[in-house]
């Protein structure tokens, strides 16, 4: 295509250079403008401005500069009419002017090469599923629901058990051994080649353009001495690490529905295509990767992480979700909930319309990660809690909304049990200091003993009681229960269990019991029966005045943060109009109390 002035401002008139730019790099709104890192120089601020009014680009430390096409032209390093191409294509442009064919892309002979043989190979596999030999291939489909209208949307294949058949066809159709060697088929077996995908069915990866640039092959049993899959080595045309199985199909439809599911595995994108969502990707089993995101970027839409349900799966989401997140991308993660199994078999086991709610189950990173970390590993101790606080803390810097932090905040605070203050007193500190300064942040962020400060002081008054006094032993046991906080619960249970067993007790002979208990937190309970015991500040008599003000205090203290739960519990799924709503109704009531 030669260059056309008036196509070439008509497709910069309809760009909006903000989106441009943006679908290649994470922009950060700043007054009218947008910013990033410049990626013309070694940038370590934003520098690089974008400007919707005046529809301009520019780096005000290195000067880079351009307009939207002619940044794109820059960014990727293409000519003027391969960027004008790009930005049509981003925007979703069309015009016959873009398609005449009198630009052609620079020829890499090897690559052509490679891939018709790559694509005269995926017809022969596709041809052999047909045959006799076929048919167990054919089965194998057809007992995981693929028809044929799905085999010929994903070219599904067969590879005869005949391990020579296809390197015979191939070299009957000219292509030399070097080149059959190269698609990475082959293998050198007793002096023969033969084809290391012989007698599996046959999934094809194409690049975004639909290009078969490999292989991979599964076996059809169970024999697990077999591996599940074989996948083409790294070729000159394969890469791994930067296949998206099924973009050719998935980046038009992404584009149009503004987002594009991330699954595990072929199966889960047959799964979503089977329920007609066509806009979903699949990596070969690994971890995302910064190919992944460039391909990703350049869709402008918001990721949807559709991984297994299972705790391996889970975890990569939570890995997946902040490696996006840091590359910009905007993410939404599938709510396995209960589910353990992967999209594919809940399509099978519960059918339809269950695979369409779970995909449309998402939840943000930040509930996602409450959720995960609610599920996988119970928060216990306070080093566990503070280490998710920790892990938090980049997340909650990045929430702009008010009410979305709130919100947060009192999530938060309801898995850790630390006050909704203190969290943001933490986030308050952390937004004055650099990131390195994180963990001496940390050292100093001790919620747990402010979480519930007037219950806390209550329940710790009455265990000084009973580590002095049997008669509190029983008032706890009789009236309170349970202590709410986790520490001196445990203590308390202690105690209880200590009076039981001996008549004449001695607090020293407590903590001597304590230490040889083996409890999982004796260090803890030690060292907080220690400084309680050793407390002087402790006039009070212990008489039944005392005791039932106690109670009182315990008692009211516990209805308050009952009702903090209940609030932030009748918060949730709800939109932010009635969120403020709600909110507003608890204050005033809890005004008029
Ligand atoms: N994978 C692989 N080699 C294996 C196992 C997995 O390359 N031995 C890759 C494949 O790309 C597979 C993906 O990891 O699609 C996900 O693995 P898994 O969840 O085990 O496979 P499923 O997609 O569930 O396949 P199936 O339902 O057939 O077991
Ligand atoms: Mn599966």
């Amino acid at each position: 295509m030669a260059f056309d002035e008036e196509l070439s401002n008509e497709i910069r008139k309809r760009a909006d250079i903000v989106k441009i730019v943006g679908s290649y790099l994470p922009l950060t709104k700043k007054g009218r403008n947008f910013v990033a890192k410049c990626p013309f120089h070694d940038d370590n601020n934003p520098s690089f401005t974008v400007s919707p009014e005046k529809q301009m680009a520019h780096c005000f430390v290195c000067g880079a500069s351009g307009n939207s096409i002619t940044f794109v032209q820059k960014y990727l390093k293409i000519s003027y009419v391969e960027a004008m191409k790009k930005v049509a294509e981003i925007i979703g442009f069309s015009d016959p002017r873009l398609e005449a064919n009198t630009y052609k892309k620079p020829i890499d002979n090897k690559k052509a090469t490679i891939l018709k043989c790559l694509k005269d190979l995926s017809l022969y596999y596709e041809y052999a599923l047909n045959t006799e030999q076929g048919k167990e291939g054919l089965d194998y489909f057809e007992k995981r629901h693929l028809d044929s209208d799905l085999r010929g949307k994903y070219q599904l294949g067969y590879a005869f058990d005949d391990a020579q058949a296809s390197i015979n066809f191939l070299l009957g159709r000219g292509h030399s051994l070097k080149t059959i060697e190269d698609t990475g088929i082959s293998q050198l077996v007793n002096g023969n080649y033969i084809d290391k995908n012989h007698g599996r069915v046959i999934f094809p990866i194409k690049d975004e353009n639909g290009d078969v640039i490999g292989f991979s092959a599964r076996r059809m049993n169970n024999d697990s001495s077999l591996a599940k899959y074989v996948n083409s080595p790294e070729t000159y045309v394969f890469h791994k690490s930067s296949v998206l199985y099924n973009l050719d199909i998935a980046k038009d439809k992404a584009r149009l529905a503004g987002h594009i599911y991330i699954c595990e595995g072929f199966m889960d994108v047959f799964a979503l295509g089977r329920i007609g969502v066509d806009n979903a990707v699949a990596t070969m089993g690994t971890a995302l990767t910064n190919e992944h995101v460039q391909m990703l970027r350049k869709l402008n839409v918001e990721i949807r992480l559709c991984l297994d349900g299972d705790l391996p799966g889970q975890t990569a989401s939570m890995k997946a979700a902040k490696f996006l997140e840091e590359n910009g991308l905007k993410v939404l993660i599938v709510d396995a909930g209960s589910h353990s199994k992967d999209p594919d078999e809940i399509l099978n086991a519960e059918g339809e319309e269950a695979l369409r709610t779970y995909i449309n189950t998402l939840l943000s990173r930040v509930d996602f990660a409450l959720a995960y970390y609610q599920r996988s590993n119970p928060l216990k101790t306070n080093e566990q809690k503070k280490k998710l606080i920790k892990e938090f803390l980049p997340i909650l810097l990045s929430i702009r909304s008010p009410l979305d932090l709130d919100n947060y905040l009192r999530k938060l605070s309801k898995v850790t049990g630390y006050d909704v203050e203190s969290i943001r007193d933490l986030l308050k500190r952390s937004r004055a200091v650099d990131v390195s300064h994180n963990d001496e942040l940390m050292r100093n962020f001790r919620p747990e003993r402010k979480a519930v400060r007037k219950l806390e002081i209550a329940e710790r008054e009455l265990l000084y009681q009973m580590i002095n006094h049997p008669e509190a032993v029983a008032f706890y046991e009789e009236k309170i229960g349970l202590f709410y906080d986790e520490t001196y619960r445990h203590l308390a249970n202690f105690i209880v269990d200590y009076s039981s067993r001996h008549n004449n007790y001695d607090s020293i002979d407590i903590v001597s019991s304590l230490e040889n208990s083996g409890l999982d937190n004796k260090d803890e309970l030690v060292k907080e029966f220690s400084s309680l015991y050793l407390e002087k500040t402790h006039p009070q008599e212990c008489n039944e005045e005392l005791l039932s003000n106690l109670l009182d205090s315990i008692n009211n203290e516990k209805e308050k943060i009952y009702e903090q739960d209940t609030l932030a519990m009748s918060l949730e799924g709800k939109s932010e109009l009635e969120q403020a709503r709600i909110v507003a109704e608890y204050n005033r009531r809890k005004n008029k109390k």
